[in-house]
């Protein structure tokens, strides 16, 4: 595996790719990698010749200065298990690199219409942050596919709206999340639970189910699926941001009579603040 930091020698090595007929896939992550990335790194593999995964911690995607110097940076370690998982190139940029002229002179990218909602109204500026360093990392890399987690739906979402706004001719792979035997999402973020709270986290998962489940036996009062969604969430220890039944295609109010439905959550434990979403009837494992 060939560890770049600079665009100019990862472009020249991409070119040759592309020149010998090879695809390509991107994985973008913020690195302290978990068998979530690895799952996304798997199905980059199965589906082009050549992988390449950045590592690079976003400052313009936090909304908040501590949450950004207290994000975990592994780096070495990471290095390590994609090269055991036997991908191509690592792409560790510093800051400087990918933003020449400081974080305050950036030139945006937004897809306002998905960006303002959700998890964008708890953090605003944060899919602007994504956004725009997913489209740079786009022309940096200038990969065939780019592979999404399911676990950011409203991420992936954006980031497909702004594939077909913008024409970049990227496919896009979404990968379902990788989950705790216990149901717990995969992400960094866990890392800040405590042992007592770790107990708790599965509760996020458990309404997310229950929830699910009434929409898929027809239940349809959505208002009250989504009050008792967050009183849930109370009642195991958590501080709901949001609970929301959306269509999944483009994370609008479900209309009487849409079927395809989507049950995303984001609440406070402890230090850390988690995201999950169920896709309504997909099929799962059998309940916990
Ligand atoms: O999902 C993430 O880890 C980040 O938001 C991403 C897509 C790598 C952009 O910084």
């Amino acid at each position: 595996m060939r560890k770049v930091g600079e665009i100019v020698v990862l472009r020249e090595i991409v070119r040759s790719w592309h020149g010998s007929g090879g695809s390509v896939a991107l994985v973008p992550t913020m690195g302290n990698l978990h068998d979530g990335h690895l799952s996304l790194v798997n199905r980059a593999k199965a589906l082009a010749s050549r992988v390449v995964v950045s590592v690079f911690v976003n400052p313009i995607q936090f909304d908040r200065q501590d949450d950004l110097a207290a994000y975990p940076r592994t780096l070495d370690h990471d290095a390590c298990l994609l090269r055991e998982l036997g991908v191509d190139l690592l792409f560790a940029p510093t800051e400087s690199e990918i933003y020449p002229s400081g974080t305050n002179e950036v030139a945006f990218v937004e897809v306002p219409s998905l960006s303002g909602i959700l998890c964008g109204a708890d953090r605003p500026g944060h899919f602007r942050g994504v956004t725009t360093v997913v489209s740079k990392l786009f022309n940096m890399v200038q990969p065939d596919l780019a592979v999404f987690g399911e676990k950011d739906y409203q991420q992936l979402a954006i980031i497909r709206r702004l594939v077909r706004e913008l024409d970049f001719p990227i496919r896009i792979i979404g990968v379902p999340t990788s989950r705790e035997e216990d149901g717990l999402a995969m992400s960094s973020r866990n890392g800040y639970l405590t042992a007592e709270e770790r107990g708790r986290a599965p509760g996020l998962y458990r309404m997310l189910r229950r929830v699910s489940d009434a929409l898929g036996s027809g239940a349809r009062d959505l208002e009250d699926l989504e009050r008792s969604g967050r009183d849930e969430l109370r009642e195991s220890g958590f501080d709901p941001d949001y609970v929301s039944i959306r269509r999944q295609d483009d994370l609008g109010p479900p209309s009487p009579g849409d079927t395809r439905l989507v049950v995303l959550a984001a609440a406070r434990l402890g230090a850390a603040r988690l995201i999950d979403n169920l896709i309504v009837g997909v099929e799962r494992p059998p309940p916990l």
